[in-house]
């Protein structure tokens, strides 16, 4: 009986080893893919592209009555800093405090579809956003109000509401 229990061990013990090998050589393969991965993600520079121009259409929107698209805008220009949350995981929580809170008056004006408000709060925000970036060392790269929006494949002037936005 104890032999056959030393003998049970024996072999769960080389299953284990075994295992445990194959894993930490399939485990380096892995890794190997993962930093792959990782490099081909974007780190802050190909999303803020992005961040930049929802950020500049926005305003357009919300001028136009088109409210949804604003709010969209404002969505998905969050929505854009998500790589960072894997390859700037140092960075990533203070956009993610920005938005939450800096960002918030932009959010509640569009939510009230209150031009006035908008344009004083979307205004006072680019500070924030040149604080941080300055806060970073890019205090060289200076957003400023464009006088049109970039992307001009999209009708700004449509009559919508903010909570037209699908979830
Ligand atoms: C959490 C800090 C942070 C905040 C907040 C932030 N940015 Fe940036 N932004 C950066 C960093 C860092 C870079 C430089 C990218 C890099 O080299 O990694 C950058 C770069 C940019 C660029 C240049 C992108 C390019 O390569 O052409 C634009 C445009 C931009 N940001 C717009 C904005 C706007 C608009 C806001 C506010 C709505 C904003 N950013 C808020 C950190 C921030």
């Amino acid at each position: 009986m104890l032999k056959k229990s030393v003998q049970v061990l024996a072999v769960t013990c080389l299953i284990v080893t075994g295992s445990s090998l194959s894993v930490s050589a399939a485990g380096e393969d892995t890794q190997g893919q993962i930093d792959g991965i990782m490099s081909a993600l974007p780190k802050f520079a190909v999303p803020m592209r992005e961040v930049g121009d929802r950020f500049q259409n926005m305003f357009y929107a919300a001028e136009g009555g088109n409210w949804a698209l604003a709010s969209y805008m404002s969505k998905y220009m969050d929505n854009a800093m998500n790589p960072a949350k894997i390859t700037k995981p140092k960075e990533y929580p203070d956009w993610a405090t920005f938005y939450k809170e800096e960002f918030a008056p932009v959010n509640n004006a569009i939510a009230a579809q209150d031009m006035a408000t908008f344009t004083k709060e979307y205004t006072a925000v680019i500070a924030s956003c040149n604080d941080c970036h300055a806060g970073m060392g890019y205090g060289f790269i200076k957003v400023v109000k464009l006088t049109s929006p970039p992307d001009q494949g999209i009708e700004y002037k449509l009559a919508s509401k903010a909570v037209d936005v699908p979830k």
